[in-house]
């Protein structure tokens, strides 16, 4: 699971990032790993407490967190990528911190790696379920990543989700399309994300049950 933000510094002091909070993709996680499933949390700079029962793995910008991506992936059935990944990243990061001259600035943006699609190339028989914020045209987006980024299912969702405790969100499913739309706490929506992500994994995963 990735989840919060990314920065991206230019110089000692300042960054490029967006007001991801983590809430969902923390949901996710948390659910998942109610469920018994091996989690792996890679997560941006976030205002929240490390959940219990998981390997949490804190970065700082998109490319630690395509480092820890690509590392952990490999031993994993599944990637879900909440994140809200800087697309671009300073061409520079200034060691120190830079002066105010009272002129002009201008900040030369590269492209960040984009890592959902760089781990849907090589997934093979592994799930990918990535998120779209979308603010308009959003089906017509969402399908497009879809298709784009080679994933299993896109997780449509809008910036009025963005800090809040709750969330909308629509499931496009490469193997079924559109599901219903679906609204409630991060909570809840973590439950049917992890629901979609066991049925493309085709077996929900049997908690060994101890009671006697
Ligand atoms: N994503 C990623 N690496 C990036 C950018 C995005 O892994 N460098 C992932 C996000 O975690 C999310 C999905 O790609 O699962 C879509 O992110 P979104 O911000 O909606 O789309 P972008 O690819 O950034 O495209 P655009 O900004 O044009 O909508």
């Amino acid at each position: 699971m990735t989840a919060g933000p990314t920065r991206e510094f230019f110089d000692s002091v300042r960054f490029i990032s967006n007001p991801s909070t983590g809430k969902m993709g923390y949901a996710v996680a948390i659910e998942a790993a109610r469920r018994g499933h091996d989690v792996v949390l890679i997560t941006g700079p976030v205002d929240l407490l490390p959940p219990d029962g998981m390997k949490v793995i804190h970065v700082l910008n998109a490319g630690q967190m395509l480092e820890a991506c690509v590392a952990e992936f490999h031993a994993s059935h599944a990637a879900v990528m909440t994140a809200a990944v800087c697309d671009y990243r300073p061409a520079r990061c200034l060691p120190r911190k830079l002066k105010k001259r009272n002129r002009p600035r201008t900040v030369r943006l590269l492209p960040t790696t984009d890592i959902l699609s760089r781990l849907a190339k090589t997934k093979g028989a592994r799930v990918v379920v990535g998120f779209a914020m979308e603010d308009h045209d959003e089906h017509q987006h969402a399908e497009d990543k879809l298709r784009r980024k080679r994933c299993d299912a896109i997780v449509l969702n809008g910036p009025g989700n963005v800090g809040s405790d709750d969330a909308c969100i629509q499931i496009l499913r490469h193997d079924i399309g559109w599901c219903a739309p679906q609204s409630g706490t991060k909570a809840q929506m973590a439950v049917v994300v992890m629901d979609t992500v066991e049925h493309l994994l085709g077996r929900p995963l049997t908690v060994p049950d101890n009671t006697v």
